[in-house]
C-alpha cells in the first residue's frame, strides 16, 4: 500500500458499530479516518461512548460491526503488541511495587528490547517528562502530576505510533492540569505521534486538539477543528455542548435568496439568521448565538437587520469583561459578554436597550 494512502487514514473507523449486551448499541454508526500525526479529542457527556471507542482501538474490545483500520489494515489482523499502542488510562496506575525505571522497562521487555537500548530509551522518556532523577522512586513517593508524567512517559517510551489517552488529566488540580495539557500536546506535536485523547472537559478539548470529534448517543455529533466546531456548530446539541450559548425559539418564516433566514420568534419578533439545519418555512427552530458576538451599542449595530429589545437584569464586572444578563423574548438567562474597554458602557439593570448581532453569527439549528 502506498504511504500517502496510509497517512490520509492513519486510524479508520468504519460503520462501526458496537454492543456490549447484543441488545442496545452503544457506538451506534461511526465514522472516522484520522491522518497520521493527529491530535484528535473524543468530546463528549457521560456514557456517549468515547471509552468504548478507544477500547476499541486498542483491541480489548471488538466491534459488533464495521470495521477498524490501522495503517490501512484491519485491526483484527494485527496481534496487539504489533499495534504500537501506548496508552494513558486516567485510572491506570503504575505499578505500585516497582520503581519508576522498572515500570518504563516493562512495556520495552515485552517487545523484546535489549538491556543498553532499554536503558537509552527509559533514561530519553524521564528526561522528555522531567522526570529524569526520579527513576529509583515508587510511585507512592510521587505526586500525582509527577505520577501522570511517568505514566505519560510509560505510554511513550517504546516510541508508539499512536497514543490513547483516556481523561490523563482528570485528578489533577486545575494549575497542573493546564501545565500537562500543554506539555502533552507539545511532546505529542514534537514527536510526530498520533494520538486520541478522550475527555468530557470542553476547554482540554478546545485548547488541545487539532480537531475535536463530539459525541453524544453512540454518534459523532460534529467532528471539526476547535474554531469551526464553536463558531460554526452544525446542530442544537453541539451548539450547547460546547461554549457558552444564548438559545432563543421560533418558527421559520423564510429563506431568502441571500441564503439568510427570517426567524420569527415565539414573542412575534423578527430576526435575521444562518439556517444551518433547517430547510422549511414553518419548521421550529431554536436559533443559537454566542454571548461574544451580541452588540448593545448603537453605533455598532449594523443598518437594516432586525434588532431586539431587551431588559437589563443584571451586569457582573469580571474585571477583563463584562457580563451582563438580559430578558429577550422571554428568555432571563439571555447572556452578553463584552470587552472591558474604556468606551464600553456598562449596563445597569432595569435598563431597555436594544441588541443585534450580524445574521452569520445567528445559527437557527434545530429544535
Ligand atoms: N463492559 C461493559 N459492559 C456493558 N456495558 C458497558 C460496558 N462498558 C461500557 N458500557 C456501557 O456503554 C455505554 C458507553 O460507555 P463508555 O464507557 O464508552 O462511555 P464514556 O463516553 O467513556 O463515558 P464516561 O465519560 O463516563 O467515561 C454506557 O452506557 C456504558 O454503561
Ligand atoms: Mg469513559
Amino acid at each position: 500500500m502506498a504511504e500517502s494512502e496510509s497517512d490520509a487514514a492513519f486510524v479508520e473507523f468504519e460503520r462501526v458499530q458496537k454492543s456490549y449486551d447484543g441488545e442496545t448499541l452503544v457506538v451506534k454508526d461511526l465514522n472516522l479516518k484520522m491522518p497520521r500525526g493527529e491530535f484528535l479529542t473524543m468530546l463528549g457527556p457521560s456514557g456517549s461512548g468515547k471509552t468504548t471507542c478507544l477500547m476499541m482501538l486498542a483491541g480489548f474490545e471488538t466491534a459488533t460491526h464495521g470495521e477498524i483500520k490501522l495503517g490501512g489494515k484491519p485491526i483484527n489482523n494485527i496481534p496487539p503488541h504489533k499495534r504500537g499502542i501506548g496508552m494513558v488510562f486516567q485510572n491506570y496506575a503504575l505499578f505500585p511495587h516497582m520503581t519508576i525505571e522498572e515500570n518504563l522497562s516493562f512495556p520495552l521487555e515485552v517487545r523484546n528490547i535489549g538491556k543498553s537500548d532499554r536503558e537509552a530509551k527509559i533514561k530519553r522518556a524521564l528526561d522528555m517528562v522531567e522526570m529524569g532523577t526520579f527513576g529509583a522512586r515508587r510511585p507512592a513517593q510521587l505526586s500525582g502530576g509527577q505520577q501522570q508524567r511517568v505514566a505519560l512517559a510509560r505510554a511513550l517510551v517504546f516510541e508508539p505510533e499512536l497514543v490513547l489517552m483516556d481523561e490523563p488529566l482528570g485528578a489533577l488540580d486545575k494549575q497542573l492540569r493546564e501545565k500537562m495539557q500543554f506539555e502533552i500536546t507539545h511532546l505529542a506535536h514534537q514527536l510526530g505521534i498520533t494520538v486520541v485523547y478522550v475527555t468530557h472537559d470542553q476547554t482540554e478539548a478546545l485548547t488541545m486538539s487539532d480537531r475535536v470529534a463530539v459525541f453524544d448517543d453512540g454518534r459523532i455529533q460534529q467532528i471539526a477543528p476547535p474554531d469551526q466546531l464553536y463558531e460554526e456548530p452544525e446542530n442544537s446539541f453541539v451548539a450547547q455542548f460546547i461554549g457558552e450559548n444564548n438559545t432563543l425559539e421560533g418558527v421559520i418564516k423564510e429563506i431568502r435568496e441571500n441564503g439568510l433566514a427570517l426567524v420569527q420568534l415565539d414573542d412575534g419578533e423578527l430576526i435575521d439568521c444562518t439556517p444551518v439545519n433547517v430547510s422549511q418555512p414553518g419548521e421550529r427552530t431554536r436559533v443559537s448565538i454566542r454571548p461574544e458576538r451580541v452588540e448593545y451599542n448603537k453605533a455598532r449595530l449594523q443598518k437594516g437587520v432586525h434588532t431586539l429589545k431587551a431588559e437589563v437584569l443584571e451586569f457582573i464586572y469580571m474585571g477583563d469583561i463584562f457580563r451582563t444578563r438580559l430578558r429577550v423574548a422571554g428568555n432571563d438567562e439571555f447572556i452578553v459578554k463584552t470587552r472591558n474597554a474604556p468606551d464600553q458602557e456598562r449596563l445597569q439593570p432595569g435598563q431597555q436597550i436594544e441588541i443585534g448581532w450580524l445574521p452569520q453569527d445567528c445559527r437557527a439549528l434545530d429544535a
